[in-house]
């Protein structure tokens, strides 16, 4: 079967990599893919935000299958277009999305399906939101409704901050759909990702991440996309794994079943987990980047049927393996993010990285120029390493980034710290 990957970040480059290996894949087309993707996927001219383009190369090529990795072109309605084209698409249809597109749809609905979640309230006018702060006290959080790419959330430690973030977003700073806000309790606790595979009726746990959002050592600067991950997340008990099928990803599943509005694709659960009980902090409609990186590191076995059967509403009929090891993934940036950086710096040495065991680099800003590799964009690399624990992954890990010859470049030399400080107790 002939794949179609939307997409050019690491985590499609995990996922064309997995694909890579499945002996049921044909031809593995991007779009529109990157240095390292290219390398392993044909590039598809087409371009992305014209979805009848999308059909039309999909028929042309014979595509089976096509995958949507980010969340801009599963809410603005790429997988509605290519399932009514008759093309198989692994996503969730926009009104689906929505539960990553809206803050205030996600909370509507974790509220009807009574999925465990913070206390909360919608606020589209600000003298309104203003005084449910002066109600509710801080530490609160204020979140535009609409995508921000990270940086519509304020975690505000004072009243007048939750003020200020207030007055900031109903001024526009994120646009007309920033005028909509979603006022939170603040919860303590700590962080993971969980995943599961959906077909509409059934959901299938996928594993669990950690990642690092801030740009500095100990967690500090400011927030990132993400500097580097490991799975799976120790915190992420069996207990609490269970927990969250049964209190968070299952009744939503049947919710939106129920209400005729089927959800299926992968579904990226964010959620805060304190005195044994995990609670839903967002969901994303789409998976992790750079969680994909060591979900796939990870993977045992092929990850065709399991996508294919959550389109074709067979989930119940397939098993998903991991290895034991634990992944870790270091994410190399370029010096400057995630505020400006230099483009086209040269990166060198990737290769003999690559041939350290266990390890696999995975290309998100990467392009190549003839043989030179240069560095594209922010998130650069992830070095991803396989390992019994996650220290023994965190030392190849680093092994092999300090292969890689790259004066532009920068990370964290801490992925996996708290991890590893649990093994050590
Ligand atoms: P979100 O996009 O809603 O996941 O928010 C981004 C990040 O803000 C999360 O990954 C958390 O680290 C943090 N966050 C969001 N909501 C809360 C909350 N209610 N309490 C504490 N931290 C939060
Ligand atoms: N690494 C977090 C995210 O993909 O949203």
């Amino acid at each position: 079967m002939h794949i179609l990957v939307i997409g050019s970040g690491g985590r499609e480059h995990a996922l064309v990599y997995a694909l890579n290996k499945s002996p049921s894949v044909g031809k593995i087309y991007a779009a529109p893919g990157n240095g390292g993707i290219n390398k392993i996927a044909i590039k598809a001219e087409i371009d992305i935000k014209d979805f009848s383009q999308i059909a039309d190369f999909c028929t042309s090529h014979h595509i089976g299958l096509v995958i949507i990795g980010p969340e801009d072109p599963l809410v603005a309605g790429m997988a509605d277009f290519l399932t009514k084209a008759g093309i198989k698409t692994f996503g969730p249809s926009a009104a689906a999305a929505k539960i990553e597109g809206s803050k205030q749809f996600m909370k509507d609905c974790a509220k009807k399906y009574q999925l465990n979640t913070a206390q909360y309230a919608n606020f589209n006018d600000p003298v309104a939101a203003k005084n449910y702060v002066y109600e509710k006290g801080a530490p609160i959080v204020i979140k535009t409704d609409g995508l921000a790419a990270g940086k519509g959330v304020i975690m505000a430690q004072t009243e007048t901050e939750a003020y200020q973030a207030i007055d900031e977003m109903f001024e526009g700073r994120f646009g007309e759909s920033g005028k909509k806000i979603v006022i939170e309790e603040f919860l303590y606790g700590e962080e993971a990702s969980f995943f599961a595979i959906c077909d509409g009726q059934n959901a299938i746990a996928f594993g669990s991440a950690q990642d690092h959002k801030a740009v500095g050592e100990g967690d500090t600067g400011p927030n990132t996309g993400g500097m580097g991950t490991y799975a799976p997340a120790p915190v992420v008990t069996d207990v609490i794994h269970q927990q969250i099928m049964d209190t968070i990803i299952n009744p939503f599943i049947k919710g939106m079943a129920d209400d005729g509005n089927p959800y299926v694709g992968v579904l990226f659960a964010g959620v805060m987990i304190k005195d044994g009980e995990a609670k839903l902090l967002e969901f994303n409609v789409r998976f992790g980047d750079p969680e994909c990186q060591v979900l796939m590191a990870r993977l045992d076995c092929d990850i065709l049927p399991i996508l294919l059967a959550a389109c074709d509403k067979k989930l119940d009929e397939v098993t998903i393996t991991f290895k034991k090891d634990t992944a870790l993934c270091v994410v190399m940036a370029s010096k400057g993010y995630p505020g400006s950086y230099e483009k086209d710096t040269e990166i060198k040495n990737l290769e003999v990285a690559e041939l350290l065991p266990d390890t696999i680099i995975y290309h998100a800003g990467t392009k190549y120029q003839g043989n030179r590799l240069l560095a594209t964009g922010g998130r650069v690399l992830g070095v991803t390493a396989l390992g019994k624990d996650v220290a023994a992954a965190q030392k190849k890990a680093y092994q092999a980034v300090d292969l890689i010859d790259w004066n532009n470049g920068f990370c964290r030399r801490d992925i996996g710290w708290r991890a590893v400080e649990r093994l050590k107790k």
